[in-house]
This record gives C-alpha cells, structure tokens and sequence, in this order.
C-alpha cells in the first residue's frame, strides 16, 4: 500500500450560458445545472476526505505493521506461525538464522521438514493436537542446512482467526544449545566422577590386596622355608645311602663297611628320616590351610554362612596386619578360648582386617602403640572390639567417619573406603552392626556386633 496516491483531479468548472429567449425554461436548467454541480463538489469533496482517510489509515497499518515486524525480529526466541494443516506461513529472523536456510525455502512448506526425522512424527501429531486443545510442551530438534541439530524446548499453541475460529498454531522455541552444553559438562563431570570412584575402589582393593599379600607371603614364609630346608636334607640323605648300597653291593668287607656307616653317619640319618617326612607333611598342610583360608578370603561372595570360631579368625587377621606393617604396636588380647558362630567368615575377617590396619594406622606417630582387642558373647550375639591409644577421632569428623572416600591420611596411603565397606558387611552382609566411640586408651574404640546365627 501506499500513501503517496496522487489527489483527485477536480471536475472542470461549469459555465452556465444562455441561449434563448425562453427565459423562465432557462432559469429551471440553470436551477438544474446548479444542483448537479452542488452535488458534484459534495461528491469530490466527500472522496477527497475519503482519500486522506485512507492514506492515514495506511500510514498506521504500515506502522503497525513495522511495530509487529521489529518486535518479531528482536524476539531471539524462535517463531514460526502454521495453518492449521502445518504448513509453516511465517518464521521470525531467529528461526531463519537458526537453520540457515532462506525463509523462501521455508514458507509454504510442511512444518516437519524444519526438524530432525526423529521428530517428524511428533510434529505430525501437532495439528490433532491442537484440534483436541491439548497444551504441547516438548523438547525437538531443528535441523540446519548442514544437517546439524539444533535442540529446542518448544511450546505450540492455537492461533484463531477475526471470526474467533483456529487458523493454525504458533510455535516458540527456545534454543536448548547452552542448557544442553552445560548438561553435557555436568554429565561429562558425573562421569569422570564415576570413573574416579571406581578407581578409587580400585585402589582400595588393591591396597587390600597388597596387605593380604604381604600378610599370606610371610604365612606362607615359613613352612615353605622349612619344606625347602627338609627336601634339602633329605636328598642330601638320599646321597649317603646311595653310596652306602652301593658300596655293600660291591661286597666290601665288615670293618670298611662299618666305617663308612660312621663316616656316612648312616644311623642318624635313618633316625631323621621319619621326623623330616612329618615336618615337611606338617608343613604341606599348612600352606594347604593358608590357601584355603585365602580362597575363603577372597571369594566372601559365593559364601554361605557356616559355623566357624572366630577366635582363630581374630588371629589371623592380627597377624595378617601386623606382618605386613612396619611398626610392631602391643596387642593385648581379652579373649576366649573359642566363640563359634554361624555367619560369613570371608566378610567378617574383611571386617576386622580393615579395623585393626585403621589402628595399626592410627598409631603412626604413638610412642608406645597398644591395640586391644577384646570379644565375646551374650544374649545371642557376640561381640568384638578393637582399640587404639593413638589421637583418635576427632569430633567434627565423627559424622563423616562411615562416608565413602571420607580420609584424613594423606593422598596415596588412604582411600577413606575401609570403614564404608566394613560398615556395609557389618550391617547388610553379616546381619550385625559397627560402631565407634572414644578409648579409655586415648585413642579410638570400634565396636562390631554379630548374630550369634545368620540366615541364608
Ligand atoms: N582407629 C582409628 N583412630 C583414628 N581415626 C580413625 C581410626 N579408624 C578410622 N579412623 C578415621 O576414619 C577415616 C576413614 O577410615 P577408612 O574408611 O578405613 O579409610 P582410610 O583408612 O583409607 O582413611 C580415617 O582416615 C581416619 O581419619
Ligand atoms: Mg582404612
């Protein structure tokens, strides 16, 4: 429209002339002329008025018009308006820029072909639902000229027509991208913080692994260091007979017999002989009972209860500790003879493994390091106890003690899982319960209560 339109060119005058005698006819046609030329200026007048009116309301639509364009296009969200088949019929600047394609190539075609596939059959749904009045709020994915996705969250509601009927529907958009960037750096930080876990956890059983290594090496130690010993002597005995028969069967005579029978020391050695063949099965049998205590260690999970006394288990796992650690704390045991049970051994030696290294721990820097460790029973449970005359716990990390990768030692000597895992066993494995509380020692007491009899 415009409003520049030329005015409208004025009728020429009228000039009335007389040509006639007729003088009363003439004075009706002038009276006549008159009117059609009153009628005429009336008639101008009203057209021009029309006119202005015209060009004024053209100048408001326009500026209308300018308003709602330069609103629209300072909107960064994105808008695109449909019929009420989903053809799009107009888009602002944002969605233009956003899937870098001309706005030609968008106007009159289906709204879906702006979206990635996965998304068409959503978009498809769009004008059924707008139909059926339901709000759509959902999150889609434009797609752009180079074929790559541009996350919104978007929002569809209805448009209607002058006469109130629905004309179509209008989509905004809001771009995903920095929402979505920070969510992928956050899961990006959940990951990394996972993988770290698991490493962590790693290196927990590792260092597990590293103490019970050392624990069984030195176990092992010793009747493997006396089978050598036997096996030596018993080939060097093997010798010795060798040549004693050897010598009878080339038929030497009874003095050069008995003095090789001196010389070979051939009664002492039959005298040995049993003596060493038992040691060395002694021995044998203790490596087989060290392997399968380790086997029963390190295999807690295909486990069944079964009756054990954990009193030997309370033992083992002291000496296990002690063998592999480099300071030598006295132990001062108050316990039973026996104290039998029904319940995981493999767990429960995992348990009191990690609380007497915490002790062994903690009394790095004591002068005189003392472990107590105490059990016993009563009213179906049993108990058990290790203490410590070491700094103990201090109290504002009383609540932290049991949390995970919660450590006070320094990086690389303390994963902060000994106590986590301990308690987990303690409380869900082994039906019983860990706690801690100050040492009349000085230093920390954790006390751990079984059920005298777990179920399955
Ligand atoms: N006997 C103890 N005396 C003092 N502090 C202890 C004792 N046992 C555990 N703690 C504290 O609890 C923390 C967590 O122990 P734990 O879960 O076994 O992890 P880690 O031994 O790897 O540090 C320790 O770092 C220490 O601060
Ligand atoms: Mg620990």
């Amino acid at each position: 429209m415009s409003n520049s339109s030329a005015p409208l060119p004025r009728p020429p005058a009228m000039s009335v002339i007389y040509r006639g005698p007729e003088r009363r006819n003439r004075r009706t046609d002038d009276q006549a002329w008159i009117e059609v030329i009153t009628q005429m200026d009336r008639i101008y007048a009203d057209l021009v008025r029309y006119q202005v009116e015209l060009e004024q309301k053209n100048a408001d639509l326009e500026d209308a018009q300018r308003f709602i364009q330069s609103v629209i296009s300072s909107i960064s969200d994105v808008l695109i308006v449909c019929d009420i088949n989903g053809q799009v019929q107009k888009v602002n600047p944002a969605l233009v820029e956003a899937v870098s394609r001309p706005e030609k190539s968008i106007l009159d075609h289906p709204l879906k072909t702006l979206f990635a596939p996965e998304y068409h059959a959503l978009i498809d749904g769009f004008p059924a639902h707008i139909r059926s009045d339901t709000v759509i709020d959902c999150e889609v994915s434009l797609l752009d000229n180079a074929g790559q996705p541009f996350p919104l969250a978007v929002n569809c509601s209805p448009r209607y027509d002058h006469d109130n009927r629905l004309s179509g529907f209008v989509i905004t958009g809001r771009p995903l991208g920095e929402l979505q960037k920070a969510y992928r750096e956050l899961q990006q930080a959940h990951e990394t913080l996972k993988t770290t876990q698991q490493q962590l956890l790693q290196s927990e059983k590792m260092a597990s692994l590293g103490r019970l290594v050392a624990g069984v090496a030195h176990e092992l130690n010793n009747p493997i260091s006396f089978l050598y010993g036997n096996m030596h002597a018993l080939a060097d005995y093997e010798q010795r007979l060798k040549r004693y028969l050897d010598a009878i069967h080339t038929g030497i005579d009874e003095p050069a017999r008995e003095s090789l029978r001196r010389e070979l020391r051939i009664d002492f050695l039959l005298s040995d002989m049993g003596p060493l063949v038992e040691g060395s099965l002694d021995g044998a049998e203790r490596v087989s009972s060290i392997v399968q205590n380790l086997r029963r260690f390190s295999m807690p999970q295909q486990q069944q209860p079964e009756r054990f006394d954990l009193v030997p288990v309370i033992e083992r796992a002291i000496t296990w500790v002690l063998k592999a650690s480099s300071q030598a704390p006295r132990i001062e045991r108050e316990l039973p003879d026996s104290l039998s049970l029904t319940n995981n051994e493999g767990h429960i030696h995992q348990i009191l493994i990690n609380l007497l290294q915490n002790a062994v721990d903690a009394l790095s820097d004591t002068v005189h390091p003392v472990i107590r460790v105490s059990a016993g029973q009563g009213k179906g449970q049993i108990w058990f106890e290790v203490e410590d005359n070491g700094l103990g716990i201090a109290p504002e990390h009383t609540s932290r003690i049991f949390d995970p990768f919660f450590t006070t030692k320094p990086v690389g000597s303390g994963t902060g899982l000994g106590l986590y895992i301990s308690y987990g066993l303690a409380s869900e494995q082994c039906g019983g319960s860990l706690s801690f509380s100050p040492s009349e020692l000085g230093g920390a007491r954790f006390f751990l209560t079984l059920p005298q009899e777990v179920e399955a």
